[in-house]
Order: structure tokens, then C-alpha cells, then sequence
């Protein structure tokens, strides 16, 4: 079976032809990155506006590199929570139009669960049940995955995402937006001791994350090395918060490995990317005789693919949605 995958939730535009849920056969992204850099963020106006230039192009890139005509797709799968609104509506609208005009079904996937399908693509032998690490710019949630869409949140941040958490305390070391790809590849220069830093914890909540005392305390060191006229040493300071942060995600997902009996670990999204993440959760689980699994480096970030994949489980499940379908900008996993 077919599916076209087609993402838009933040500031990618992205279209992407699977077979069966776990062969690539085309994967087109559109990238807006370097138009929100200039502001050091992503600006949602900007980011629906570009998605609407971008969408069609992609999609027929997506369609020609497959070597598939929109008739011999069998369904259309598209992001439609959560994420940025108007962003969200490009994909579905789109999505939508073609479905009307071909009478294909339309197939509606929550963004986290596509996240967490980049694992089919890249380990075609991999099925649930497993916990999974969901670490985004936007979310950072321990998932008990039951079922291809049988999914219970064990724990998610009360704050800051894991990547929200990198890019601001990057943004501060003077780093680009995104910055924590930059933080990632900077702090392998550095001394992850140089610099003490807490671990926060949630009390009573131990599958819970709290990320935003941490990049506070970072904030305040820089601030105050400079109001003194210290330097600070940027390589150590990323080293220290990359190892800092680590931790925190390595220790829940121990915890919730150990509470769930879980044999498989995954990770999952843009922060699944991070060298020192992937790292840690490897040795861990050879430690702890649990098989790990984490995205190919270029499934981690937002990709039609991952839409496609989920869309294959979503759709086998019966999740088909009529041209009344919705995006929302939050919605449970
Ligand atoms: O999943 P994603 O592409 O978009 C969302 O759904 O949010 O994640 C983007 C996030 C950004 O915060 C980016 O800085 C972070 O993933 N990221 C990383 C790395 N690569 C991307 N964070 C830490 N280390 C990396 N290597
Ligand atoms: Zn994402």
C-alpha cells in the first residue's frame, strides 16, 4: 500500500511517498529555517505563508522522485496535531483538496505518534510494545507505545521541551537558531564538569520533566560571568548543559523502563538527534539488556516519511477523516 505523507506543523514543508509503512520511496522537505533564523525563532505568520508557496511543489516533488502519479497513491496522510495553527491548516487544507478531488481517503496523524513511526522506517523489524522518548523543540514526553495507535503518556515536561530548553540556552551563547544542533556540535569540545548544574526533578511525579530552572540557572551564570568580566568558556558551558539536560531524559526513561518491564526503548523527534542522547541511551540499554532504537539522523527532524509510516497504522486501524477534518494546535497524543 501507498501513502503520501504531508507535513506542515512548524517550519517544514514536507511530502513523502512509504509503502506498507516502512519503505521510503520519495521524502521532500522544504526548509524555512533560514528565513526564521533572522529572527531568532520561528515566526508563525511567516511559517504559514511559506508553507502555502512551498506545499505544491513539494508534494509534486514527492510524487516524481517516488515515480508515482497521484492515482496509484492509496491514501493521504497528513499532520493535523498538534503544532502551530496556522501552519497545521496548509497541510490539511491541501491534504483535504486532494482527497476530495481523487476520492482517496484521508488519513489524519497526530505529529508525535509520526515522530515516533521515523523508528519503522529505520528498523523495519521493530513493533511495539516499547517505551519511547519523545524529545522535540515543542515536546518532550516518556510514551508507553501499547499498540501502533495505542499510546498512554507516562510523563511529559511541566515546562520547557528538551529542544526549547537547548535553542534559548544557545541563543544566549550566541548560537543560531536552531541552536541546539550547534550546542550539540560545540559541546563535544568541551568539559562536561566545568560547570555544576542541577538535575531537577519533579516531586511525586518521577516520569515528569521540569527543564526551565536548569536554563534559568544557565542564563543567570552567563549574565553573571559578564556583568563580573569573566569569560566563560562556551564549549564547557554547552558541555556541562548538554550533560545536564541528558541526564534528566536518561534517568526518567531508566526509571519508567524499569516500572513498565519495557524490553525496547526508543527515542523519538528532533532532539533524538542529539550525539550525547543517543550515546547514553545505547550504553544504558546494553547495560540493562533492553535492544535501544533511535531515528536514521535524517529522520529525526520533521519529515513527510514519518507522516506516511503512521499514516499506513493509522489507516489499517480505520482512522479515516472526512472533509470536515480539523487541525489543532494541541491535542493529547
Ligand atoms: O522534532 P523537531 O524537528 O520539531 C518539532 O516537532 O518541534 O525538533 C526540533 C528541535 C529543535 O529544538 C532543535 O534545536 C532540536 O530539535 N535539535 C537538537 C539537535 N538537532 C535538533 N537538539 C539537540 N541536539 C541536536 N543534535
Ligand atoms: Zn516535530
Amino acid at each position: 500500500m501507498r501513502i503520501l505523507g504531508i507535513e506542515s506543523s512548524c517550519d517544514e514543508t514536507a511530502a513523502a511517498v512509504v509503502e506498507d509503512g516502512r519503505i521510503i520511496r520519495s521524502n521532500s522537505v522544504a526548509s524555512q529555517i533560514e528565513e526564521h533564523r533572522l529572527y531568532g525563532g520561528v515566526v508563525p505568520e511567516i511559517a504559514s505563508r511559506r508553507h502555502c508557496e512551498a506545499i505544491s511543489g513539494v508534494v509534486n516533488n514527492a510524487l516524481d522522485d517516488a515515480g508515482t502519479s497521484l492515482d496509484e497513491i492509496d491514501a493521504i496522510a497528513v499532520t493535523y496535531a498538534p503544532g502551530l495553527i496556522g501552519a497545521l491548516l496548509v497541510g490539511v487544507n491541501f491534504a483535504k483538496g486532494l482527497a476530495l478531488s481523487t476520492g482517496k481517503p484521508l488519513v489524519p496523524v497526530h505529529h508525535l505518534r509520526a515522530h515516533i513511526a521515523a523508528n519503522y522506517l529505520t528498523f523495519p523489524e521493530l513493533t511495539p510494545p516499547f517505551l519511547c522518548l519523545v524529545v522535540s523543540g515543542g515536546h518532550t514526553h516518556l510514551i508507553d507505545v501499547r499498540n501502533y495507535t495505542d499510546l498512554r503518556v507516562l510523563g511529559q515536561t511541566r515546562d520547557d521541551a528538551a529542544g526549547e530548553a537547548f535553542d534559548k540556552a544557545a541563543r544566549a551563547m550566541g548560537m543560531p537558531y536552531p541552536g541546539g544542533v550547534e550546542l550539540d556540535k560545540v559541546a563535544e569540545q568541551g568539559n562536561d564538569k566545568a560547570y555544576k548544574l542541577p538535575r531537577p526533578s519533579v516531586d511525586g511525579a518521577p516520569f515528569d520533566f521540569s527543564f526551565s530552572g536548569l536554563k534559568t540557572n544557565v542564563l543567570n551564570q552567563l549574565h553573571n560571568a559578564r556583568q563580573r568580566g569573566e569569560t566563560v568558556s562556551i564549549p564547557n558551558l554547552a558541555a556541562s548543559y548538554r550533560r545536564a539536560v541528558v541526564d534528566c531524559l536518561v534517568r526518567n526513561t531508566l526509571l519508567a523502563a524499569e516500572e513498565t518491564g519495557a524490553k525496547k526503548l526508543v527515542t523519538a523527534g528532533g532532539v533524538s538527534a542529539n550525539s550525547l542522547l543517543r550515546r547514553e541511551l545505547k550504553t544504558v540499554c546494553r547495560e540493562r539488556g533492553l535492544s535501544f532504537y533511535c531515528p536514521r539522523l535524517d529522520l529525526c527532524g520533521d519529515n513527510g516519511a514519518m507522516v506516511a509510516a503512521q499514516g499506513f497504522y493509522e489507516y489499517a486501524a480505520g482512522n479515516v477523516a472526512g472533509p470536515g477534518l480539523n487541525a489543532r494546535a494541541e491535542l493529547s497524543v
